[in-house]
């Protein structure tokens, strides 16, 4: 049976947004070609693929796992699940390394997933030299590919935080994986790899360990995501040890979201 676009519309359990990505991906409409052609109706093939999608959607898999790729700082970074999805309120790391760092600055980002922060940053100042790192294997494949896909120059190394990394960097950034063990939210992100959103703990392990470490790796800022529940903690734990100029840093939405200190 042929279905309009007018009609999978009217009949999806799923958002007109989220329904509107997926038909806009299976037919390679604009949002204004959906709304302007919406008496087009789907071949046999494209309706076959339509459902499928559909299936996975209202089955919650992410429509970014879905389409293969997620826009970050006005890229496309490709997405698997070996990685995490790169979140909106993690542009503001970005924002916040692209202010304090200077030309020919080494920049480390711990944890790198899909590579977002550290290639984002390269493409706004060639001028850095960043290091990216991750635990495993098949994330560090995900966030090099994306890095030769948009064209940025970054050196990637497979290390468990610090342990394979020597040198001092002007600036170390991370978002680690930050989510209380228990914490009821992981069902909702059951698609993503676990390892990347929770410590399996207190939350607070992650950040502990990366801030105790990176002062032997460090002459400038330490910038760390984190919940908008752990920003008093990390910044308690940043000024017991030795960290100076350390502050909080709200999210657009009004949340603690950063924070950081200086070394030197
Ligand atoms: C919250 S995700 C952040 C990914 C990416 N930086 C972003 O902001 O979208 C945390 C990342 O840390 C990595 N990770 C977890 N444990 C690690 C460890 N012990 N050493 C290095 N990386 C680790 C995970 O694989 C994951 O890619």
């Amino acid at each position: 049976m042929k279905e309009s676009i007018k009609q999978i519309l009217q009949n999806s359990k799923l958002s007109k947004l989220d329904t509107k990505i997926l038909l806009g991906h299976i037919l390679g409409f604009s949002k204004v070609e959906l709304v302007t052609c919406n008496d087009y109706q789907l071949n046999e093939e494209q309706y076959d693929s339509y459902l499928e999608l559909y299936d996975k959607c209202l089955h919650g898999m992410p429509i970014a796992y879905i389409l293969g790729y997620k826009e970050f700082y006005s890229h496309k970074f490709r997405v698997t699940p070996d990685t995490l999805i790169p979140r909106p309120e993690t542009e503001l790391l970005v924002d916040m390394v692209l202010q304090l760092a200077k030309p020919g600055d080494r920049i480390l980002d711990l944890g790198t997933g899909s590579g977002c922060i550290a290639i984002s940053c390269k493409l706004e100042n060639k001028m850095l030299d960043i290091t990216a790192t991750d635990m495993y294997a098949q994330t560090l494949m995900v966030a090099k590919d994306n890095a030769i896909t948009l064209g940025a120059e970054i050196r990637f190394i497979q290390s468990d935080w610090f342990n394979n990394i020597d040198g001092i960097y002007d600036i170390i950034v991370s978002n680690p994986p930050y989510i209380v063990g228990d914490d009821d939210h992981l069902r909702a992100l059951a698609f993503e790899p676990q390892h990347a959103l929770t410590d399996f703990a207190d939350g607070m392990s992650n950040i502990k360990k990366i801030i105790t470490t990176a002062q032997r790796h460090l002459q400038g800022y330490l910038l760390l995501e984190h919940g908008y529940d752990q920003g008093r903690a990390t910044l308690g734990l940043m000024q017991n040890n030795g960290y100076k100029n350390v502050r909080t840093i709200k999210d657009y939405a009004g949340q603690d979201r950063i924070t950081l200190g200086k070394i030197g």
